[in-house]
């Protein structure tokens, strides 16, 4: 038995701030749920919390936010830029700024490395006549980019990030000439697809990696795994304890969702895994014959995830 302790661990940015190793993801939570969610977290400790303009939640967590009464530069927040906003990324976050109640965000991501149709046939996922996701097919991500590096300068937010990038993506943002560069990539990342290369590349350019859907996402299908739970046995603890800890060994942001106080609570606690315990979960994706992503949106015909990466 080893003793779980709340995690405190931050790291640093390329700009020179520090992000808090955990906190607490808001997908898929009604408001309601999402308010209380972010009241508790709070009150638990964590001073992270993720959100974006396509969750829809924003509104809710600002108020929770507020209503901690926790003072806003203890408080880490990240939203994103929605797909049908990469035109215009500065009315896009004065938006999200607004429904948050908040002067500036710490870390503003781009959603996804592709813009929709701001004009298509709904606000949020524009859909063409053959029913597939209204892509804007000539316009690049890059040229997004570009558009939000101004945001640092006016304030509106101290950092800037990517998510859901390959590799290759990172590659051509970089090569794209860069004012401000990302301090962050979400993406999914849990044992089950622990995206090793792009770990690697990011650690090489001072990216540091946030793991989204780290239990695998609705059920938390992670929980079920023998081999995490051999090692969760091991410690006396959970298998949400070993899968987070893990997370931070190998020097990743976390993310886990809950709308359940007691796992909200629980979810903060980690413990120091022992290497070879990191490295056998390391191992679990290829032991199982390769990596299984749980997210992946039907953003058809382009290929987002190239399962080479
Ligand atoms: P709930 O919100 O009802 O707690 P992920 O972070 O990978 O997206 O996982 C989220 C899923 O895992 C949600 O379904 C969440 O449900 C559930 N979950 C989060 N933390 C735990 C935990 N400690 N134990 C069991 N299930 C959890």
């Amino acid at each position: 038995m080893v003793k779980a302790f709340k995690s405190t661990k931050v790291y640093k940015l390329s700009t020179g701030s520090s992000i808090p190793a955990l906190g607490l993801g808001t997908w898929r939570a009604t408001d309601e749920e999402v308010y209380n969610s972010v009241l508790t977290a709070l009150k638990a400790g964590y001073r992270h919390i993720d959100t974006a303009a396509g969750y829809g939640n924003e509104e809710p967590i600002g108020k929770a936010i507020k209503d901690s009464g926790i003072s806003r530069d203890q408080i880490f927040v990240t939203t994103k830029l929605w797909s049908t906003k990469h035109y215009d990324p500065e009315s896009a976050l004065k938006e999200s700024l607004s429904k948050l109640g908040l002067e500036y965000v710490d870390l503003y991501l781009m959603h996804w490395p592709l813009a929709m149709n701001p004009n298509g046939n709904h606000p949020a996922i524009p859909t063409r006549p053959d029913g597939l996701r209204d892509i804007v097919y000539d316009w690049s991500f890059t040229k997004t980019w570009k558009l939000m590096e101004p945001l640092v300068e006016q304030g509106l937010t101290k950092s800037l990030g990517i998510s859901n990038c390959t590799v290759s993506k990172m590659k051509e943002l970089f090569d794209s000439g860069l004012k401000v560069k990302p301090v962050c990539n979400q993406v999914e990342l849990h044992p089950y697809l622990p995206q090793h290369k792009l770990l690697e590349f990011a650690k090489e350019h001072d990216v540091v990696l946030e793991a989204y859907s780290p239990l695998g996402s609705a059920d938390a299908p992670l929980l079920k795994d023998e081999s995490i739970k051999a090692i969760a046995e091991k410690y006396g603890v959970s298998s949400a304890t070993v899968i987070i800890s893990w997370a931070i060994w190998r020097g990743t942001v976390v993310l886990p969702k809950s709308v359940k106080p007691e796992r909200i609570e629980s979810n903060l606690e980690i413990i120091e895994l022992e290497d070879k315990d990191g490295e056998a979960l390391n191992r679990i994706a290829e032991n199982r014959g390769g990596p299984q992503r749980f997210v992946s949106p039907p953003w058809d015909p382009v290929v987002i995830f190239d399962s080479s990466e």
